[in-house]
């Protein structure tokens, strides 16, 4: 994917609000050759916290191969990160800005034609994968991985509850 373009959208992302313009959020882009390391780092802490097993087992092996393989088929992963605060009202603000970021980053890419999948999976809470790719868990906080690419196939819109089910109006 043209460079430029990942860069536009997260340019309309940094357009989310934020409290004293903090602007919190951090991208690392891994890309091309820079997803083996980040692969391995997060097979590692799959394999830390008991989700994939350590043996040499013919079937650990396949799994790992295969689970390997799925993630090295995405072109792109924007780990998104923020500076942890210690006082919990500036940490929550931070964190709802990087939300609203990768909110409005989403937005764009769907204006591209690109997918953008949020996901939040366990390594992002394993100190030691932080401390493979590079990052002090006791500093940063990992808000999000989103998955970037071409969608081979948009999947359904599966549709919203009626907004009046929220909704409450208060006048008086
Ligand atoms: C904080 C957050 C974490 C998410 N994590 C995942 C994830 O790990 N895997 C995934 O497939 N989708 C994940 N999603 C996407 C939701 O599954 C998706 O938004 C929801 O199914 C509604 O689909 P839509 O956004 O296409 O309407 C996440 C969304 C949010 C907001």
């Amino acid at each position: 994917m043209d460079e430029a373009i990942l860069k536009d959208i997260f340019m309309y992302g940094s357009y989310a609000p934020t409290h004293y313009m903090k602007e919190p959020w951090n991208i690392n882009l891994y890309q091309e050759k820079g997803r083996v390391a980040f692969v391995d780092a997060i097979i590692a802490s799959y394999q830390r916290i008991g989700m994939l097993k350590k043996d040499n087992d013919a079937k650990t092996v396949k799994v790992i191969d295969s689970m390997s393989s799925f993630l090295l088929e995405i072109p792109h992963h924007a780990l998104i990160y923020f500076k942890k605060e210690a006082e919990a009202v500036r940490y929550e603000e931070d964190y709802a800005a990087v939300c609203a970021f990768i909110q409005n980053a989403q937005l764009a890419a769907w204006e591209y034609g690109v997918g953008m999948l949020w996901t939040i999976t366990p390594y992002m809470h394993d100190a030691g994968f932080a401390a493979d790719i590079g990052l002090d868990s006791n500093e940063v906080k990992i808000a999000a991985v989103m998955q970037i690419g071409y969608p081979q196939h948009v999947g359904r819109d599966k549709g919203r509850l009626p907004i009046e089910e929220k909704l409450k109006i208060i006048t008086e």
